[in-house]
């Protein structure tokens, strides 16, 4: 393994709050790797940063009154604070216009010129004279040229997952005029240049998920368009020698992963660049936005000849639907992570959504009542169960302190083998990406453990009374040491309740392995670690926060 990584999320824009969406597919899994690499000795930074550019984002910002920049300052403050509400821990959290992010693209823009990778082009642009606007992007829909698919934005078919060049039946979605075509000249990014490049990269990306590479392969394979990186507004990075316009939010936003991560590393006394070419890189998308992760953002860096690294893995996954419909803010079918955090702790919506998101594109469903029975099942009648027995057990007959083990039965060694291998199998479920699987498999030790003890009958006192308790508090170090990257709150009071000093993330992840409490060890207070979710307050809230079935 790697000691270095750097570890990013998609970026969000900078227009509207976060919800668990959001955080399903990206932000939990990459914050939760992170935390993970740290306890195994790798040194690893979280970037994240909004979004801040497209048209969209001016639009609102002048219907509300304010500059863009205004705007944008709102939503980044906004959303840094829930993010860290739900326990993410970013490192760097930037955003794409600042001063040192539009400096990186536009350097990016001229070695990438030079370097013959990009040329000025005639185009025609759909114009609408109502509006008197070009209309880029989002701002024109109609029927999507490969697939066929209606109702589609002209920046991404969300039914087939392309680009298209140009839309059939297009519409001004503003006013739903068909636009006129005007020609004026655009910027281009020669993709096409790097088809051969892109493919032998594909090949050999072992860290990437297979099916991904063998569809954006087929998209290579059936040509690759070049992209139109200009746009005619004025809220963007400013196009060097072309005053007036500026570039296409996706030719600029994936940079920020470098330029924050640069500016961050630099401000920590690192050698930025020397960091960047040495660490695995990991980038975690959802997987609408696959075409430009895997096409565009390793082109241009291709581009770049090397100055920085490729990414290693660009983990995907597939979108949260809302008690099985498609999550819509507009439509109010969306719950937010405040309007969430404001009823149950941030660690209930950690370990649900790790546990119900798999390492794959398949939409993942949040469901109120399936919450409730997981949380209700697992956190609190599995886990917490355990901790709070054993170690109110421990403190009511031992006298607040972990006995000695006396000899050891079958079942107690089988129990210790369980500890032995804990770091094992979690730790390699967690390098392949399958957080859900290693979370399920910290529950099922937990359950070994919570029959272990119901077995051993430590209240009757006898032989095994001492051997029960000894090991059932070392498996509860285990268990924080474990979980800690998925309900870091959680584990910290775990942690505290079994004595231990310090910070529980500071441990070794090989230290969940390890029976490193020996007797004596003082415990401290036992208390319940999770509350039960009420099933009829579940029935309220799919009513106020969203998530109603009917
Ligand atoms: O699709 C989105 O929400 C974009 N804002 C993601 C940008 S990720 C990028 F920076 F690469
Ligand atoms: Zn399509």
């Amino acid at each position: 393994m790697t000691k270095r990584a750097i570890l990013t999320s998609a970026l969000p824009y900078a227009n509207g709050e976060i919800h668990l969406g959001h955080v399903a597919s990206t932000y939990l899994p990459a914050d939760v790797t992170a935390r993970h690499l740290r306890q195994r000795g790798v040194e690893a930074y979280y970037v994240c940063a909004t979004d801040d550019y497209g048209t969209p984002i001016l639009i609102q910002s002048e219907r509300e009154g304010k500059t863009p920049a205004e705007y944008v300052a709102g939503w980044n403050t906004r959303d840094a604070e829930d993010f860290e509400s739900l326990g993410m821990r970013f490192d760097a959290f930037s955003s794409t216009s600042s001063e040192a992010c539009g400096e990186f693209v536009r350097g990016v823009y001229e070695r990438l010129r030079e370097a013959g990778h990009i040329y000025e082009k005639e185009v025609v642009q759909p114009y609408c004279a109502r509006d008197a606007m070009f209309l880029p992007d989002r701002y024109v829909h109609g029927t999507c040229p490969h697939c066929g698919a209606d109702d589609q934005y002209s920046d991404l078919c969300e039914s087939c997952g392309k680009v298209p060049d140009r839309i059939l039946g297009p519409k001004c979605a503003i006013c739903g005029e068909t636009p006129e075509n005007r020609t004026t000249t655009h910027h281009f990014f020669a993709l096409s240049h790097f088809a051969g490049r892109l493919r032998e990269w594909l090949e050999g990306a072992d860290g990437m998920q297979m099916d991904v590479r063998r569809y954006v392969l087929g998209w290579i394979a059936q040509g690759l368009s070049d992209w139109d990186i200009t746009r005619d507004i004025t809220w963007g990075v400013r196009i060097p020698g072309d005053e007036g316009r500026v570039f296409y939010g996706w030719f600029d936003n994936h940079l920020a992963y470098i330029s924050a991560t640069l500016g961050m590393l630099d401000g920590r006394g690192i050698d930025a660049k020397g960091f960047w070419n040495s660490a695995d890189i990991y980038h975690f998308i959802g997987k609408d936005i696959v075409y430009h992760h895997y096409l565009f953002l390793p082109a241009v860096r291709m581009g770049l000849g090397g100055e920085f690294k490729l990414p290693d893995r660009m983990p995907v996954r597939g979108h949260l639907t809302l008690a099985g419909k498609k999550i819509s803010k507009s439509r109010g079918h969306y719950i937010s992570i405040r309007d969430f955090l404001s009823r149950y702790p941030a660690d209930y919506l950690r370990f649900y959504l790790l546990l119900v998101t798999p390492y794959s594109q398949d939409d993942l469903n949040f469901d109120w009542d399936d919450f409730a029975l997981r949380i209700n099942k697992e956190l609190v009648g599995n886990i917490g169960n355990f901790v709070n027995r054993a170690l109110s057990f421990a403190h009511r007959s031992f006298d607040g302190h972990v006995p000695a083990p006396g000899p050891e039965s079958g079942e107690d060694a089988a129990a210790r083998g369980r500890i032995g291998a804990l770091a094992g199998e979690v730790g390699a479920l967690v390098d392949e990406g399958h957080l859900d699987r290693a979370l399920k498999g910290i529950l099922a030790f937990s359950a070994h453990f919570n029959q272990y003890f119901q077995h051993c009958e430590p209240w009757k006192g006898g032989d095994g009374a001492a051997t029960c308790v000894h090991l059932s508090a070392n498996a509860v170090r285990s268990l924080a040491i474990a979980l800690c990257a998925f309900v870091p709150s959680s584990a910290q009071r775990m942690w505290e309740q079994l004595g231990e000093a310090g910070s529980v993330e500071a441990q070794p992840w090989e230290a969940a392995s390890e029976v490193r409490i020996g007797a004596g060890h003082a415990i401290g207070r036992p208390s319940a670690l999770f509350a039960r979710v009420d099933e009829g307050e579940i029935a309220g809230l799919k009513e106020s926060l969203g998530g109603a079935s009917g």
